[in-house]
C-alpha cells in the first residue's frame, strides 16, 4: 500500500470507517447523469474497548467486525479506503518554488517534515500534495505536507488485512468528513456558499468540530462527549446490559420515565455541549457567528436533536445527509439509509476517493 491522503487516481473501493462503537462501510457508484449512486452500505457493531481513542486495541475483534460489515455488505470489491483519526496525523502547508522535479520536492518535503515531526523520519511515513498557487508570493506553490507514525497505520491495515481486504487508500477522517461534507452542504441555502458551518460529529465518545468558511475547513477541535454516556445511564437506570441498552435506544421498548428522566436530560447536555463549542470557537477566531449547524454522528439520529440544539443556540441547525442526491441501488430502503446517514459521513467521503480525479 502507498500512503496516500492524496492519492491521484483510484480503482474502485469501500469507504471503511473504524471508530469506537462500529465498522462502518460505504460503496458508491456512478449514477445517472454524472452523480453518485449507493450501491450499499453497512454497519457493524464493535465491542466496547475494541478501539480506543482512535486506536486499535483488539485486533481480533476488529477484524472481525470488518469481517462481518463486509459480508453484509455483499459486494465482491475487497480494495478498502480507510482513514486515520486527526489525532494521529500531523499535517502542515508549506511554500515551495514552482516548477521543482518531482525528486527536488521529496527531497524539501523531508527537510520540512525533519523541522515539525517529534519522531524520526523512518518511524513516519509521509505524503505531500500541491494545493496550488500561493496567494501570497507568485513564484512559490502551496504544499501540504502530512504525516503519520508507521505504526497507526500498520494497526489499520492489520485489521482490513484480517478480513481479507486490501487497503488502496489511508486517508484522514477530518478529510473524509469535509468530502462528505461538500454533498450533505446541498441541504443548505445556496450550498454553503459564503456561509460559516459548524459540522459537529457526536459518536460515541467523541464530538468532532469542524468548521467551514465559504466550504474550506478553518477550525477543529475535539471534546469527549458522546452516545455512550446515554447508553450506561439506560444500563445503570433500567439494569440493562450494554447490548441491550443500545438496542433499546434505538427502537424504544424502555420504561415510561426514559423519555423525561434520561433521555431529554441527555439531550439537554447535548445541546449545551454544542453552545460551548460555538462559543469557544466565536471567542477564539475572527468569526463572531456561524450560519448553520451540521449534526453527524449516531447521536445525530436522536429524534429532535436539531430542534434541541437550535434552540439552546439560536442558530440554524440541520442533520447530515450526504446521500441527499444520491440514486439508490434497488438494496437500499430510503428510511433506513436516511436514519443512518449522519453516522456514514466519514465511511461517505472515504468511499468517494473512487473518483478522484
Ligand atoms: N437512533 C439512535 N438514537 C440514539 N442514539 C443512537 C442512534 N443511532 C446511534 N446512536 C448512538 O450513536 C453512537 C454511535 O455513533 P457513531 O456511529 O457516530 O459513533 P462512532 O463513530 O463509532 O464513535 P466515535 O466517533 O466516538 O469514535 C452510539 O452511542 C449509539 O448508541
Ligand atoms: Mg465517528
Amino acid at each position: 500500500m502507498k500512503f496516500d491522503f492524496f492519492n491521484e487516481r483510484t480503482p474502485p473501493l469501500i469507504g471503511v470507517d473504524i471508530s469506537s462503537a462500529s465498522v462502518k462501510m460505504v460503496e458508491l457508484s456512478e449514477g445517472p447523469k454524472g452523480g453518485y449512486r449507493i450501491e450499499s452500505y453497512a454497519i457493524a457493531p464493535l465491542a466496547k474497548d475494541a478501539v480506543v481513542d482512535g486506536n486499535i486495541a483488539g485486533l481480533e475483534q476488529v477484524g472481525d467486525a470488518v469481517k462481518r460489515a463486509w459480508k453484509l455488505m455483499n459486494t465482491r470489491e475487497k480494495r478498502v479506503a480507510l482513514a486515520l483519526p486527526a489525532a494521529a496525523v500531523i499535517s502542515k502547508k508549506v511554500l515551495m518554488q514552482k516548477g521543482l522535479r518531482e525528486e527536488d520536492m521529496e527531497l524539501q518535503v523531508e527537510a520540512e517534515a525533519n523541522q515539525y515531526i517529534p519522531f524520526s523520519l523512518d518511524e513516519v511515513n509521509i505524503d505531500f500534495q500541491v494545493l496550488g498557487d500561493s496567494p501570497t508570493s507568485p513564484d512559490e506553490v502551496e504544499v501540504i505536507i502530512a504525516a503519520s507514525r508507521k505504526e497507526k497505520i500498520q494497526d489499520r491495515e492489520a485489521a482490513a488485512e484480517a478480513a481479507g481486504l486490501k487497503v488502496v487508500i489511508m486517508d484522514v477522517e477530518t478529510y473524509a468528513t469535509e468530502a462528505a461534507y461538500r454533498l450533505a452542504a446541498n441541504q443548505l441555502p445556496n450550498a454553503g456558499r459564503d456561509q460559516t458551518v459548524m459540522i459537529i460529529d457526536i459518536g460515541a465518545v467523541m464530538m468532532h468540530i469542524n468548521v467551514l468558511h465559504n466550504n474550506q475547513s478553518v477550525y477543529i477541535r475535539e471534546q469527549s462527549f458522546g452516545g455512550a454516556q446515554l447508553t450506561s445511564e439506560i444500563q445503570r437506570r433500567f439494569g440493562l446490559s450494554s447490548d441491550e441498552a443500545e438496542i433499546a435506544k434505538r427502537k424504544g421498548g424502555l420504561p415510561e420515565s426514559y423519555e423525561n428522566e434520561v433521555l431529554q436530560p441527555f439531550m439537554q447536555s447535548l445541546a449545551l455541549e454544542v453552545a460551548r463549542a460555538l462559543q469557544f470557537f466565536t471567542s477564539s477566531t475572527q468569526f463572531n457567528r456561524v450560519d448553520h449547524i451540521m449534526l453527524a454522528g449516531g447521536c445525530a439520529s436522536i429524534p429532535g436533536i436539531d430542534a434541541a440544539v437550535a434552540e439552546r443556540t439560536q442558530v440554524n441547525t440541520i442533520i447530515a445527509n450526504p446521500f441527499i442526491n444520491m440514486t439508490l441501488s434497488s438494496k437500499i430502503k430510503q428510511q433506513l439509509l436516511n436514519a443512518d446517514a449522519p453516522s456514514l459521513m466519514i465511511a461517505c467521503g472515504l468511499a468517494m476517493r473512487r473518483f478522484d480525479e
